[in-house]
């Protein structure tokens, strides 16, 4: 390993105010800031604590953004990478950025931040699981071969996805597949808590008849929680 050089991984949390005490000295220490997270007031919140501040086009290749940050290091000793959530939760960027950095010898170190996960637990009061526990889901991941367990709570993340051109058959199977197990009139949530790019948590319930209908209100933030079935619901918990 490269001892002089540090590639920090760090976050926002979802929002600017959620930002650690931890994450604002790291960036200080840092030469310069890539961030994948748009938008003028993060620009400038970023430019307040860096000089030199570097923004990620969003249509940049997770491979692609890796190796651009990591080639900076021919310039810099220590680079900071900052991004939205837990930059372990879910966030391939992260992976690809280690991997990348570590094939040039350079050592990589994450910090934590608050996640959608988090914030997600606390909107929907979940101090308690169900008996079987909660299952959390990448949607990406098991799209081919998706599965549900109608007797765990089940946490449905990237579900905007199945909005995207291409997967319109994952999209039908879903809903076949959870309409064949779940009651019609159990009951979902759409989740769409307090972020960088809005000001309010977003808790939407919708009946599983009405599942095919609210997928026009999924968006890349969204997230799915479908309650174990035959326990009480959040409101009876
Ligand atoms: C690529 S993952 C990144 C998660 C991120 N690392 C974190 O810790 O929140 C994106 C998924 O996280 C969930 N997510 C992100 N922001 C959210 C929000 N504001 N409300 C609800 N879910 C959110 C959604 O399921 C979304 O599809």
């Amino acid at each position: 390993m490269r001892k002089n050089k540090e590639l920090v991984v760090c976050s926002l949390g979802l929002f600017k105010n959620q930002c650690t005490l931890e994450v604002l000295a790291r960036i200080k220490t840092c030469d310069i800031v890539f961030s994948d997270i748009r938008g003028d007031e993060i620009l400038r919140f970023l430019e307040k604590i860096s000089a030199r501040v570097k923004v990620i086009s969003g249509n940049c290749k997770l491979e692609k953004t890796a190796q651009k940050v990591v080639s900076a290091f021919k310039e810099f000793d220590k680079i900071c990478y900052f991004t939205y959530g837990n930059p372990m939760f879910l966030d391939a960027t992260t992976i690809c950025l280690k991997k990348e950095a570590l094939k040039a010898g350079i050592k990589t170190t994450v910090l934590n931040a608050i996640s959608s996960f988090d914030a997600i637990i606390s909107l929907l009061e979940l101090t308690e699981f169900s008996d079987s526990g909660i299952r959390v889901v990448n949607t990406i991941s098991c799209n081919k071969s998706i599965v549900f367990t109608p007797e765990m709570d089940t946490l449905f993340f990237m579900i905007g996805i199945l909005n995207l051109k291409g997967n319109e058959k994952y999209k039908k199977n879903f809903i076949k597949k959870l309409m064949a197990v779940y009651p019609k009139t159990a009951e979902f949530f759409i989740v769409d808590v307090k972020s960088v790019v809005r000001d309010n948590d977003t808790l939407i319930k919708v009946n599983v008849c009405d599942l095919a209908k609210s997928f026009k209100l999924f968006n890349e933030r969204t997230t799915l929680f479908l309650p174990a079935i035959g326990v009480k619901n959040k409101s009876e918990r």
